[in-house]
């Protein structure tokens, strides 16, 4: 029997669980595809590649090239380039393609939340006073915030922030997820923070941060997702194991 060939788009945890539960299966094979970003990534369990295809174009020519018969963006919430180009590329190449995204996470009563739809808007929500700001949005664009340096940073990647922020208060923690809520609680409380920004990247991984702020009443200025690319998407794994097991059913392979 042949197998499968199936192209996960990846760089998050439900990549690689997703990954990890196709791997061993005789009806598919599987390549996970990162963008090459992180200095030590995490050890997967299937093959992969690393780096940029080259735009929509450079995708579909991969996915033609080495025969996918189905590619999942299991990119992280706030990649919108690469989820873009996979769906451009989906409908190029006429691949049957969909979208592993997890569910954003939602305001609670306690939750003192201010919402903003770019880093720039979230840099100008914290205010002309000088704040202890704890910047957990990754280090790609921590840069915008040296447009507001009375503040101090705290900032928190997993790789470090190269250059450094050009502001006279910032200090660096590398590390990454899962983090845990009395840790998180900790790190708020032995920093003195009062404001965290974050982004509404959902999931559990990094939810300790929002449940700590919560619980000690310190604002967090919430940086929102976009428009989604358009693709059909699922939000959990499951969904996402049954979708492509129906993929595979004997119905669907004789185009039923
Ligand atoms: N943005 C976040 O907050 C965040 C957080 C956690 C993890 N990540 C992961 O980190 C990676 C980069 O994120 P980003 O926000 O920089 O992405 P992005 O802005 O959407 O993508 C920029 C470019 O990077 C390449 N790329 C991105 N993901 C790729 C993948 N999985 N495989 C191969 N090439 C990829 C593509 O280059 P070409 O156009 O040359 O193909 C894409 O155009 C993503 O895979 C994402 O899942 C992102």
């Amino acid at each position: 029997m042949s197998k499968h060939r199936i192209l996960i788009l990846g760089g998050t945890t439900e990549a690689r669980q997703l990954a990890g539960k196709l791997e061993g299966r005789t009806d598919c094979e599987v390549l996970l595809s990162l963008a090459g970003r992180t200095a030590e990534p995490m050890a997967q369990p299937v093959p992969v590649r690393s780096g940029g295809f080259g735009g929509a174009e450079g995708l579909a020519q991969f996915l033609r090239d080495n025969r996918f018969d189905l590619m999942i963006d299991a990119t992280h919430p706030f990649a919108a380039r690469i989820s873009a180009n996979a769906a451009l590329a989906a409908r190029q190449t006429g691949i049957p393609a969909f979208a592993l995204r997890r569910p954003k996470w939602e305001r609670q009563a306690e939750d003192r939340w201010t919402c903003v739809s770019s880093m720039a808007d979230a840099v100008a929500a914290l205010g002309a006073s000088p704040r202890n700001v704890f910047l957990a949005i990754g280090r790609q664009e921590a840069f915008h915030f040296e447009e507001a340096p009375q503040h101090r940073y705290l900032v928190r990647s997993v790789d470090p922030v190269t250059p450094q922020l050009d502001v006279p208060q910032a200090s660096y923690i590398l590390a990454s997820g899962p983090f845990d809520i009395a840790d998180e609680r900790k790190l708020l409380q032995d920093n003195r923070i009062d404001v965290v920004v974050a982004k509404n990247s959902g999931g559990s991984a990094t939810y300790g941060k929002i449940a700590a702020a919560r619980d000690l009443g310190v604002e967090i200025v919430m940086v929102e997702r976009q428009e989604p690319a358009d693709m059909p998407s699922v939000g959990t794994l499951t969904e996402a194991l049954d979708r492509i097991d129906h993929w595979l059913s004997p119905e669907m392979k004789r185009g039923v």
